[in-house]
């Protein structure tokens, strides 16, 4: 086998967001694009003689984008890749191969909960050898890279059979094809009480886990229904499809929607839960009761010492500025440090890198720990099942003697998608321009306390990062924030996250947007969202 070095021109724009390189699937499968990134990826963190993890959620493109790696580390002389068979990985199952192999990093193929398909989207990224997404410094020299660029190395060689689990020769280098499931669940087995689990679901738990048709199935399956002993069955959408099935495989209410019907129509299983493209995300909901993710991650640390793994109790809890502050109050009852990081999951890799924090979240359905450094969204469901399982009491008397005890920090974020970028970034600069002006301004009800932009200063490597959304308190502890999205493909999103904290016992069960509204009110007459981008009604409400 040869290595060919092809020339090409320079491609621009290949910046990776929050979440690696995400475009349309067609720009990827366009002449030597994916190759170029690949390539500036190697020359950035080097090949020679390193050993990655190689795996992806499943999307279209999927397969023939890992041959295109394989062949690239190969002639990039990289020793080994370590590969799930089918080049099949969710995010948590690769960050924990990454780790528990101590390779050199990881590439994932994979455009999280976006849908997938030929006209759909498509998205690769590098994660370091501790697990975790590449910090900005590198993704910035990554893009730098990919502009100047004149040469790819390849090797001239026909595809790996992936289909079968075992070791195969790749001209220099070794491939490493494993099962994608198995290290993963044994990894669930030994972090939660599988025994207490098994016979919650003997005595005749009932479970419904929708895998939207995405990577989560097989993983799933294998640990509810195989080793849980949960129905035949309890995992539906279970097989993985390259456009997910047309679905749109993002766990929430609008996009779970057949989920929530079944957990709120007549004859509801005890517990729901979702999972999204590549399995970092998730969605919990009880019968009867969504539980919002901000308020998973408190209740997932006001419980977590009921799981084996965390029995030593928590180091610390980190949040992302949106999420809400419902995690705060539990931390300050534990009496452990409470971290507020900017939106994107690699902004937690330090805090766990240094054992600052155990458990950390996001609003956007993320939820982890610090046994990888991916959110993780089938770790997330069996943590609930260990919390029920030991509790032996319902979702919803979980969740309201929760708020019972700690108040409840009303939530929801608001999507305005894809918005004309140039009006969307004309929307934030006029907000930015009235910010100084804001603290003591009455609107109804609610007085300004204080009005700017959230920066954060890394507490481990002392790096800044500035603009990270809109933040406007209220002296009431209510709270606006508003950002532009870092991972959309097409012109702006708008999210706007409203908050409001609540402690009076007589008033915990309202709904959301009802006990909001005002807030949702003031976000729109402050931000003018309707006179800059022609919207006043989100797309996707959470
Ligand atoms: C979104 C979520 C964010 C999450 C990211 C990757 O980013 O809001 O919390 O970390 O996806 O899953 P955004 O589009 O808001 O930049
Ligand atoms: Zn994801």
């Amino acid at each position: 086998m040869s290595i060919e070095i092809v020339s090409t021109a320079p491609i621009a724009g290949q910046k990776p967001g929050t979440s690696g390189l995400r475009k349309k699937t067609p720009v990827f499968m366009g002449p030597h694009y994916l190759e170029n990134f690949v390539q500036a990826i190697f020359d950035v963190v080097g090949a020679r003689g390193k050993t990655f993890v190689l795996g992806g959620d499943g999307r279209y493109f999927n397969d023939r984008a890992a041959q295109v790696i394989l062949r690239m580390a190969a002639a990039n002389g990289a020793a080994r890749v370590i590969v799930g068979q089918g080049a099949i990985l969710s995010t948590p199952a690769a960050s924990h191969l990454i780790r528990l192999h101590g390779t050199d990093g990881g590439l994932i193929l994979s455009a999280s909960h976006n849908p997938g398909g030929p006209a759909e989207d498509f998205g690769l990224k590098f994660n370091m050898p501790n697990g975790g997404p590449a910090p900005e410094p590198v993704t910035e020299a990554i893009f730098g890279r990919t502009a100047t660029l004149r040469e790819y190395r390849i090797l001239a060689a026909q595809d790996v059979d992936l289909t079968a689990i075992g070791r195969v020769a790749f001209g220099e280098m070794t491939v490493d094809v494993v099962d994608p499931v198995a290290d993963y669940a044994a990894l669930m087995e030994q972090l939660f009480d599988f025994p207490a689990i098994r016979a919650m679901f003997a005595a005749g738990f009932r479970m419904r886990f929708d895998a939207m048709c995405a990577v989560t199935g097989p993983y799933a399956r294998e640990i509810l229904e195989t080793r849980l002993g949960a129905a035949p069955g309890t995992v539906i959408n279970a097989t993985p499809l390259p456009d997910f099935g047309g679905l749109h495989p993002d766990p929430n209410p609008v996009w779970a929607k057949a989920l929530m019907d079944g957990m709120f129509g007549p004859d509801a299983p005890d517990f729901g839960a979702a999972s999204d493209g590549d399995g970092d995300r998730n969605m919990v909901v009880g019968r009867g009761i969504y539980v919002a993710p901000s308020d998973s991650l408190a209740v997932l640390a006001a419980n977590a010492t009921l799981a084996p793994g965390y029995r030593a109790g928590l180091k610390g809890v980190a949040r992302s500025m949106p999420t809400s502050a419902a995690v705060d109050r539990v931390a300050e009852a534990l009496g452990i440090g409470c971290h507020e990081v900017p939106t994107g999951w690699k902004f937690f890799g330090n805090l766990l890198d240094a054992g600052k924090v155990t458990l950390c979240g996001e609003e956007s359905f993320g939820t982890g720990s610090d046994h990888v450094r991916e959110k993780d969204g089938l770790w997330a469901v069996l943590m609930w099942l260990n919390i029920l399982a030991v509790r032996k009491e319902s979702v919803a008397d979980i969740l309201t003697s929760h708020w019972s005890s700690f108040g409840r920090n009303y939530y929801s974020r608001h999507d305005f998608e894809a918005v004309d970028a140039a009006k969307a970034d004309a929307m934030v600069t006029a907000l930015r321009g009235i910010l100084p002006d804001l603290a003591g301004q009455h609107l109804d009800d609610l007085t300004i306390l204080s009005a700017g932009e959230f920066a954060y200063t890394d507490p481990v490597d002392g790096s800044v990062s500035q603009r990270q959304g809109v933040r406007i308190l209220f002296t009431d502890g209510s709270r606006i924030v508003l950002r532009l999205s870092g991972t959309g493909t097409e012109g702006a999103t708008l999210r706007l996250y409203v908050e409001r904290y609540e402690a009076d016992p007589n008033r915990l069960d309202l709904d959301p947007q009802l006990a909001l509204a005002p807030v949702i009110q003031a976000a729109h007459s402050l931000a003018r969202i309707k006179q800059y981008t022609g919207r006043s009604i989100p797309d996707v409400i959470t």
